[in-house]
């Protein structure tokens, strides 16, 4: 029964190679997806093309400088009014915009200095009226906790998943030593927490924005070598005539 004992990539019977390897293009093809979501909804965070620490600290502290009022009021739009009614502005949006003050103090403000452009140009926002003044006031805090837990279970379970049955079908590569192959199969989960959980801390500290570009980096490549490999082993091995007897799974 010597032939029973083998288990590896490059032995797998043709109709195993087929499902292993329409897995792996799928989860290929998604983890390039999900690439370039990535870029398109974190990357121009800060208005740059590109990934950067800055983007991460956008998408998940916030800019707690101040509003978006605020750096109009300090940029483009310094010279609409005198430096005491904008200094009044941003006092009002600094401490939370409330409708009173609005009503008696900013309204009067706004309607003579800013209404002229931002009621009559269709692009602009109406900052005449409370509502759209006052998310244009309000100090970003980057995500909202409820996002932050609906994102992160999904993709725990999901990636976790995903990283399952990379990992299992990289389990049958031959040719490593068996602490690199558990080590590069256990990567992906490490990393995983590592991203998850410096997202929550990005959001108190913004200096753990290295550590979600780390966690994403370290899975990302760990993916790259067992998707690689396993296709290598299961298509380019055989083709070459190299075969193996080793007995991936057997400790
Ligand atoms: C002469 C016309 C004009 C006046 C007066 C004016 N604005 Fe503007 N405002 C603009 C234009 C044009 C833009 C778009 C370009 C930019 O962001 O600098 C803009 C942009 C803004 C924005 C950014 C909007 C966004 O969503 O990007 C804010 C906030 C703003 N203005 C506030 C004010 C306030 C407050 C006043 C009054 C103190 C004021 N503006 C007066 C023309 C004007």
């Amino acid at each position: 029964m010597k032939e029973s004992s083998w288990l590896n990539l490059p032995g797998l019977s043709l109709s195993v190679k087929a499902l292993f390897t329409g897995y792996i293009f799928v989860v290929g093809l998604g983890l390039m997806m999900a690439g370039a979501q990535i870029m398109l909804t974190h990357g121009m965070a800060d208005g740059k093309f590109g990934l950067s620490v800055d983007d991460i600290v956008y998408s998940y502290y916030g800019n707690r400088n101040g509003s978006k009022l605020e750096s109009k009021l300090h940029g483009s739009m310094k010279d609409k009014a005198t430096p005491e009614e904008n200094l009044t502005m941003i006092k009002w949006a600094r401490e939370g915009a409330d409708e009173a003050t609005w009503n008696s103090t900013i309204k009067p403000i706004v309607d003579a200095k800013c209404a002229m452009c931002h009621v009559n140009i269709p692009t602009l926002p109406n900052v005449t009226k409370y509502d759209v003044i006052k998310e244009i006031a309000a100090v970003d805090h980057g995500a909202e906790i409820g996002s932050l837990t609906r994102v992160s279970h999904i993709h725990l379970f999901g990636i976790s998943f995903i990283f399952f049955f990379v990992g299992l079908i990289f389990s049958m590569a031959v040719g490593f030593r068996p602490w690199i192959k558990a080590v590069i199969i256990f990567i992906p989960f490490a990393f995983l927490i590592v991203d998850i959980a410096s997202w929550w801390l990005t959001k108190m500290n913004p200096n753990f924005a290295y550590f979600v570009i780390i966690g994403g980096f370290g899975y990302s490549v760990a993916a790259a070598i067992m998707l690689f490999t396993s296709l290598y082993q299961m298509w380019i091995m055989p083709f070459k005539g190299q075969s193996s007897i080793e007995n991936t799974w057997k400790g």
